[in-house]
């Protein structure tokens, strides 16, 4: 069977399948590529595409490639029926669940790709081969969609400027955009891991979006490395253990030493919560 189809949502695994669907149909194909367990994140993303194209297509694909840490990979957490179900209440038009044999016919293990200083700053440097796994996954799942466009969250934000490097290398002409980031009410950053958090970590996590913005309240009398400093310790005061904060300009991703430096500096932070790594930015003007 080529492919099982709801009412609302076709659904593929094998990539040829979903290669012929998207081949006969007509209109702007929008793409959010995923890894599942779905929050209302990703389906602000949906929405986002659905406002940009006529076909939204999301992937689910726990991509193994960009996990540095086997634990990571296996603990990750996986919901296909949750997943389908929000998906068609989000009116997704095509569900694909990307087979590792299609995806890494040669081997699991990721392509080399040029990433200049992204791969030396913050995730680059704390998750070492993260982001190479990250651009070689969606350079394969845009070259299957062929997507005209493709929606990711600003949560990731480094992951963003990756997959712009990458699209431009592989010069896939697929627009990238960005949506914002969807807090919990306590202003935690929405993310499938936040499922993992212990409840007094869970209950501790919301300290880094008060944190993040705190740092930009203060700008007349703080530098960016006293802010940043001040950052760290309220997160670390609330039992998180800090891996990094860093403002920088949003461009660039380089550190800023004085506030003048950048037209749009933004604070980045990852920091366990228990097991649980979590990561979040904000811009500070
Ligand atoms: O952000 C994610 O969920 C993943 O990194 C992505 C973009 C789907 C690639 O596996």
């Amino acid at each position: 069977m080529p492919y099982v189809s709801s009412r609302f949502m076709h659904i593929f695994r094998a990539v040829e399948s979903l290669s012929q669907f998207l081949e006969e149909s007509e209109g702007r194909v929008g793409f959010v590529p995923t890894m599942g367990a779905l929050h209302q994140g990703h389906l602000e993303l949906v929405k986002e595409a659905k406002s940009k194209s006529d076909i939204v297509v999301v992937s689910v694909y726990v991509n193994p490639t960009q996990f540095n840490n086997p634990d990571d990979l296996k603990n990750y957490p996986r919901d296909e029926e949750g997943d389908r179900s929000k998906l068609e209440s989000a009116g997704c038009d095509v569900l694909w669940f990307p087979q590792e044999s299609d995806m890494y016919p040669d081997g699991v293990h990721s392509e080399q790709f040029d990433l200049g200083i992204l791969e030396n700053v913050m995730e680059g440097s704390f998750r070492p081969g993260h982001y190479q796994g990250v651009a070689t996954i969606v350079d394969r799942l845009f070259s299957a969609v062929r997507p005209d466009v493709a929606i990711f969250g600003e949560k990731d934000f480094q992951q963003v400027a990756v997959i712009r490097r990458m699209a431009e290398l592989k010069s896939h002409p697929t627009e990238i955009f960005t949506a914002s980031t969807i807090r919990e009410k306590d202003g935690l950053a929405m993310s499938s891991r936040n499922l993992l958090l212990e409840p007094n970590y869970r209950e501790a996590s919301p300290v880094i979006y008060k944190a993040m913005k705190r740092a930009g309240e203060d700008r007349e009398n703080m530098s960016p490395d006293h802010a940043k400093a001040a950052a760290i310790r309220e997160i670390q005061s609330s039992g998180l253990d800090v891996e990094y904060v860093e403002i920088v300009d949003s461009s660039t991703l380089s550190s800023i030493v004085k506030w003048d430096e950048s037209e749009e500096p933004r604070i980045f932070v990852a920091a366990y919560a228990g097991k649980v790594r979590l990561i979040d930015n904000l811009k500070l003007n």
